[in-house]
């Protein structure tokens, strides 16, 4: 399994990240609420932790989740007193107009013009940091001039005279703990993925879905006896279904890898999950003894 991630960026992140939460209040950490805890850096925690604060944790993509894998995971989530977990979309205005109030209300002590609250947003590529910030920044009420920049990388960005939003890159790639993390986050475009590895994933996704979602594989290609595929099957089956070929006759299986892929995550398969709080933990159980 050839995904790989960048040691070498996570220790600059995690050293910019360490400083620049000095002067945080809340930290908001976004995940992709279709896989919360592979998308999770645990860095994050382990930063807040140290520096003692609060976190909104938002479950984002709601909209392509599973509603009862996300009700479960923000139940887990505050089992933690210093977070609250927020289930949402940055397509809805409304779920994203909560926010503040939500970070608001982790640090009472903060939000007023001497004493304004500062808010940091973190997480790994692709779960929505910027389209959330773009949202947020768009139902800003009046800009009140942006501070001189502390670094070329940090700029205060004030949403009204009471709320400010730490602007940084605040990338982190993920920490793959387990392959099945590398695979999941994959197949949700966290991490890219070359054609050779796209048939790997996708194949991957199928038995996933064999396994957790087999009436939507059956609702969306139509498959005659679901029960008796395996991952390849469904690929091949896809091409079948859609008619792709390659020169010479065979099964397009790259080209069926790549439309299982897009249905997944544009939605049309479904709302769906690749993880719940028990899964999560069965796996981590069955990786720690191996
Ligand atoms: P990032 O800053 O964390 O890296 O993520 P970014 O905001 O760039 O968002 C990544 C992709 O996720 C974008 O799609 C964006 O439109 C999409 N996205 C963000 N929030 C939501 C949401 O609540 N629901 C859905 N369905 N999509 C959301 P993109 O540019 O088309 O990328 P991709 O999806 O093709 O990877």
């Amino acid at each position: 399994m050839a995904i790989q991630w960048f040691p070498g960026h996570m220790n600059a992140a995690k050293k910019k990240a360490a400083e620049q939460m000095a002067d945080v209040d809340v930290v908001i950490e976004v995940v992709d609420a279709r896989l919360p805890a592979a998308s999770c850096n645990p860095l994050v925690e382990e930063l807040r932790k140290f520096r003692s604060k609060p976190c909104l944790k938002i479950l984002n993509k709601i909209d392509l989740a599973d509603p009862d894998a996300t009700a479960a995971w923000v139940r887990h989530f505050e089992q933690d007193s210093s977070v609250t977990a927020y289930a949402m979309t940055t397509k809805k205005p409304a779920d994203v107009a909560k926010v503040i109030d939500k970070a608001r209300a982790l640090a009472p002590h903060r939000g007023v013009p001497t004493k304004p609250l500062r808010m940091m947003i973190m997480g790994i590529p692709n779960v929505g940091k910027s389209t959330l910030m773009n949202a947020l920044l768009k139902r800003r009420v009046a800009k009140v001039g942006d501070e001189p920049a502390v670094t070329k990388t940090q700029q205060k960005i004030y949403l009204d005279m009471n709320t400010a939003i730490i602007d940084t890159p605040g990338l982190l790639w993920p920490k793959i703990e387990m392959p099945s993390d590398g695979l999941a986050l994959a197949a949700s475009h966290a991490i890219g993925a070359n054609a050779l590895i796209e048939e790997e994933v996708a194949t991957w996704l199928a038995e996933e879905l064999l396994r957790r979602y087999p009436q939507l594989l059956q609702a969306r290609y139509g498959f005659k006896d679901i029960a008796s595929m395996d991952g390849i099957a469904v690929v091949e089956g896809l091409a079948q279904k859609r008619g792709y070929r390659i020169r010479g006759g065979d099964w397009d299986f790259e080209k069926a890898s790549h439309m299982l892929l897009q249905d997944y995550r544009s939605g049309a398969l479904g709302r769906i999950s690749l993880e719940t709080p028990e899964t999560r933990a069965a796996a981590l159980a069955v990786f720690q003894e191996e």
